[in-house]
């Protein structure tokens, strides 16, 4: 069965065809990340006029990629929520209409189960994927992005319990403000990754930084991380303050080393709350199988911690692969293969304004 999926949540224009909800034929993602960095985050005006602009271009190149036409689509997917709503829009309306023009059905996909199943992509563009595998239930995903941080408990294709999220900032927000903060423009993950690399094993030790590990003691699955951008703000303010002194009391620039020493910190406390409490609802919920999914499970640090708690628990671990995890098409029709019992004509489907998983 291919499916032609449709993703225009936030500030990626995708579209994909997958078979079987396994095997991707073809991807195409037209970022917007360099039109909104200047913002400084997505502008959901400037974003919306981008996907008018790219929404037919983006799946014309998918059709053409998988040498495809109308004939070989059996069904049309689109992320129906949650996410930007004027963004959402042009996504649905494109559905809508090739579905009626195809006289197909549309899928409607959640965004955030999206994430969770680009876990089960077996084969992109021929080549196979280490690691990806059919869910074993009851499985857990951490699902982290700019725009959510949940954790799931997957019973079966069907039926997901949401177990926690963040009250306040998602994961990926916080490491873009804290970028942000820090002066490392939009978006935040990659550049703060990159720079907590780069810091000195040394000067890590010696713990001239340190920042709290919001809400790891609560007996609940929730996650918090304003506070940690708040306390970043105060760490760098005092630093500057520090380094001022003597000369004036002028504030300074904060050195490479310092922004470095700071995304080290940030990073490694972000990665141990979600660790701690993802691995609690493992032992809790006697799950053979954890999974991450979303922008943040691009890092680096939180993939390779996760699989070392794995090993030690001897359980199943996956990821996508990277240019899965972030926003994408080929999860969206990877998800919407499980979920064809809800395909519906054209004229039913809409955007949903709810903003959670269940
Ligand atoms: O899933 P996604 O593409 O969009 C949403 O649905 O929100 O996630 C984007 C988020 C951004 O906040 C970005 O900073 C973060 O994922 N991200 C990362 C990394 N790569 C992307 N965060 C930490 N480390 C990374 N390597
Ligand atoms: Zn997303």
């Amino acid at each position: 069965m291919n499916i032609l999926a449709i993703e225009t949540s936030c500030d990626e224009t995708a579209a994909a065809i997958v078979k079987d909800g396994r095997f991707v034929l073809s991807t195409i993602v037209a970022s917007q990340a360099q039109l909104h960095a200047r913002y400084g985050g997505v502008v959901p005006e400037v974003a919306a006029r981008k996907h008018v602009e790219s929404i037919v271009p983006v799946i014309d190149r998918a059709l053409h990629q998988a040498s495809c036409d109308q004939e070989r689509i059996d069904m049309i997917a689109v992320t129906v929520g949650p996410g930007l709503v004027s963004s959402l829009l042009i996504g649905v309306d494109a559905a809508r209409s090739l579905a009626y023009g195809w006289g197909k059905k549309v899928i409607p996909v959640n965004h955030m189960l999206g994430h969770v199943y680009a876990n089960q992509i077996l084969k992109l563009q021929r080549r196979k994927i280490q690691g990806a595998s059919d869910f074993t239930f009851p499985s857990i995903c951490l699902t982290v992005s700019g725009g959510h941080t949940d954790l799931i408990l997957i019973k079966s294709h069907k039926k997901f319990e949401l177990l926690g999220s963040t009250l306040d900032d998602a994961a990926g927000e916080a490491f873009d403000k804290v970028a942000s903060l820090l002066g490392l423009g939009y978006p935040g993950g990659p550049v703060v990754s990159k720079m907590a690399q780069k810091s000195s094993r040394s000067l890590r030790l010696s713990r001239q930084y340190r920042l709290p590990s919001p809400l790891i003691d609560q007996n609940n699955f929730d996650f918090s991380f304003s506070g940690l951008k708040t306390a970043v703000r105060n760490l760098v303010e005092q630093q500057k303050g520090r380094q001022g002194q003597g000369r004036n009391k002028k504030k300074e620039p904060l050195s490479t080393k310092d922004v470095q020493l700071i995304c080290s910190e940030f990073e490694r406390v972000v990665v141990k709350v979600l660790l701690h409490k993802t691995f609690k609802a493992v032992t809790r919920y006697k799950v053979k199988n954890v999974m991450l999914a979303g922008g943040v499970a691009a890092n680096a640090r939180l993939r390779s911690e996760f699989a070392r708690e794995a090993r030690k628990l001897g359980i199943l671990f996956s990821y996508p692969l990277i240019q899965l995890c972030t926003d994408n098409a080929a999860m969206i029709g990877a998800a919407a293969f499980f979920q064809k019992n809800k395909a519906m004509l054209p004229d039913k489907i809409r955007v949903d304004l709810r903003s959670s998983i269940i």
